[in-house]
């Protein structure tokens, strides 16, 4: 196996807002969820459950509730300003056309009453990018504004929440990966206060991709 390969996949998967209308396998989709089922959960109870879109009506649907919810976020009061300016910065408003132009949505539910249920299930989430990321696939983990009203459309049985809509695609845009903290600024060794200095671990190759 190439070495550092998860580094190298983590580093260069991105968020992607805009997909081509270029058509996707299906196995490759699969793959991805196949690889999330692997994930550690709390006592093994697995309590992800998936439901993939690929019909375009249903897609437009989710959309169309997305949107009517998202814009009454967008265009709340209480948002902190600081948010506001990430937001216009990286052009992101009330519109969310990639919920239709993505071939797929992996829409991901957590079982209310499993131990872990949500800590569980993002990490699931976290396997899935990285599996499609590795299969060349763009996505995005999409958190909509009104979980309640899409599980509604969409059958969902009351005991799940809906955590995560990941479109999956192409990528129809070109775009910067966004900055990362690094080791040093994120890891003490030991006790807390006391940073890592990585000219003192052999571990700092790990940083080199
Ligand atoms: C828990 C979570 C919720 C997110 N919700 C949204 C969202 O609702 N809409 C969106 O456009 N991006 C969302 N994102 C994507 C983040 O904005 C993105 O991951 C972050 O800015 C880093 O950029 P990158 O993924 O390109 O590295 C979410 C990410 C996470 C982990």
């Amino acid at each position: 196996m190439e070495e550092n390969n998860i580094l190298r996949i983590a580093m260069s998967r991105r968020s992607t807002r805009r997909f081509s209308s270029e058509p996707i396998e299906v196995k490759d989709v699969l793959y991805a969820v196949q690889v999330a089922l692997q994930a550690p959960s709390g006592a093994n109870r697995q309590p992800w459950r998936f439901i993939i879109i690929f019909d375009p009506e249903i897609k437009r649907g989710v959309r169309h509730l997305c949107e009517e919810w998202e814009r009454k976020f967008h265009e709340s009061q209480s948002l902190p300003k600081w948010f506001k300016e990430w937001l216009e910065e990286r052009n992101i408003s009330w519109e969310k056309p990639f919920l239709e132009e993505a071939p797929a949505l992996i829409i991901v539910l957590a079982d209310k009453k499993a131990p872990y249920s949500r800590e569980s299930t993002w990490l699931a989430i976290g396997y899935i990018l990285l599996a499609l990321e590795e299969k060349g696939l763009a996505s995005l983990t999409y958190t909509p504004a009104n979980p309640q009203v899409i599980s509604r459309y969409l059958d969902v049985p009351l005991n799940y929440t809906l955590e995560a809509i990941i479109p999956v695609g192409r990528s129809g845009e070109n775009k910067v990966k966004e900055s990362r903290l690094g080791l040093e600024d994120t890891v003490c060794i030991d006790r807390w206060g006391n940073n890592l200095e990585l000219s003192s671990f052999p571990l700092a190759g790990y940083t080199r991709v």
